[in-house]
């Protein structure tokens, strides 16, 4: 049997961060094998928010060498432009009437951003950024759509479209499912809940060493482990949350020396650094390879976008036949 297809992406807007690896591409990785995988650079989805382009080229190189750094696969999978295959945007406009302007006001990553970001009017293509979405997922028949919670509406929408579709002109589309990773959001630095970018709180995938020692020394602990000796309370800690992830060996014993207060935040933050230490080197090994051969990185784009084309294309040849255009 045909393995099921995974389809996900993200938007290129520079270097990513741990909340990006734990909460979207420890899937992608886990499942690349499992699952027939396809792998999208959002660069359309970028202009919602910002109409300025010049960083886009660059932005996309950086995200797609963490991407390569973390273990995607380009030879299994392919990676590409959303820009470069134009039957996105034909789908989008096709799937753009079958959806009411009353539902997509309704979602909450836009009323989100909305409100973050301080939008006083909101342009049509944001309105719309689930619908381009959608055309993402279902030009590639993605059944199964790996992403952090922040895009689980935004999959809903994806499978009110395929549906309404299938009614309206006959059954193309799967009914995509989010899969979500079991840290699906990590906290940052200042002790948020979210580790992001415009909150600037991040660790970076391609971090230095020294950067991920001093970023850890800034962050945000128990507020009320003041001095050394004081009893901490891990569950309030996102060092703690770090180490659960990063360290899982050593959480029973740092979880007790921290609740008695034999345990201080310094070293405590220095054992953490230790083990994100290790679990990069390996990774920024890997990103060096390609930030020393950018070409390659180009390469790869392309191969993926000459392998993207040819499953859109196919797509669309059964949307127009079952829509009897041309
Ligand atoms: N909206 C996603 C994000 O901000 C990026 C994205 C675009 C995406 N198209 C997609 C994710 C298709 C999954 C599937 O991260």
């Amino acid at each position: 049997m045909a393995k099921k297809r995974i389809l996900s992406g993200m938007r290129p807007t520079g270097k990513l961060h741990l909340g990006h690896y734990v909460g979207a591409l420890e899937n992608w990785i886990k499942l690349q094998n499992e699952y027939e995988s396809f792998h999208l650079v959002a660069d359309y989805h970028v202009l919602t928010t910002n109409l300025n382009t010049d960083e886009i080229y660059n932005n996309t190189l950086e995200m797609v060498m963490d991407w390569l750094a973390v273990g995607i696969n380009p030879e299994t999978t392919p990676m590409f432009r959303q820009s470069q295959i134009k039957e996105h945007a034909e789908l989008f406009l096709i799937f753009s009437m079958l959806v009411t302007k009353a539902r997509l006001e309704r979602n909450p990553t836009l009323k989100d951003q909305i409100r973050d970001l301080n939008i006083e009017n909101v342009i049509y293509g944001h309105l719309g950024y689930p619908v381009l979405q959608s055309a993402d997922i279902l030009l590639y028949k993605g059944e199964k759509v790996p992403v952090g919670e922040d895009q689980v509406p935004h999959v809903e929408i994806t499978r009110e479209i395929a549906r309404k579709f299938n009614n309206q002109y006959g059954l193309v589309f799967p009914e995509p499912e989010p899969l979500l990773t079991k840290f699906s959001r990590l906290p940052g630095l200042d002790g948020g809940s979210k580790m992001s970018k415009s909150l600037n709180n991040t660790i970076l995938i391609s971090e230095t060493p020294e950067d991920v020692q001093k970023k850890l020394r800034k962050a945000v602990t128990d507020p009320q482990k003041i001095r050394r000796n004081d009893p901490g309370h891990p569950e309030v800690c996102t060092i703690f949350t770090y180490h659960k992830r990063f360290n899982p060996e050593e959480v029973p014993e740092i979880e007790k020396s921290c609740r008695s207060g034999e345990l201080g935040c310094v070293d405590c933050k220095l054992k953490c650094t230790a083990k994100i230490n290790e679990f990069l080197d390996p990774i920024r090994e890997k990103r060096s390879v390609y930030e020393n051969d950018k070409n390659k990185v180009l390469e790869i784009l392309l191969d993926g976008e000459r392998k993207a084309s040819e499953v859109a294309k196919e797509t669309m040849s059964e949307v127009h036949e079952k829509m009897k255009l041309g």
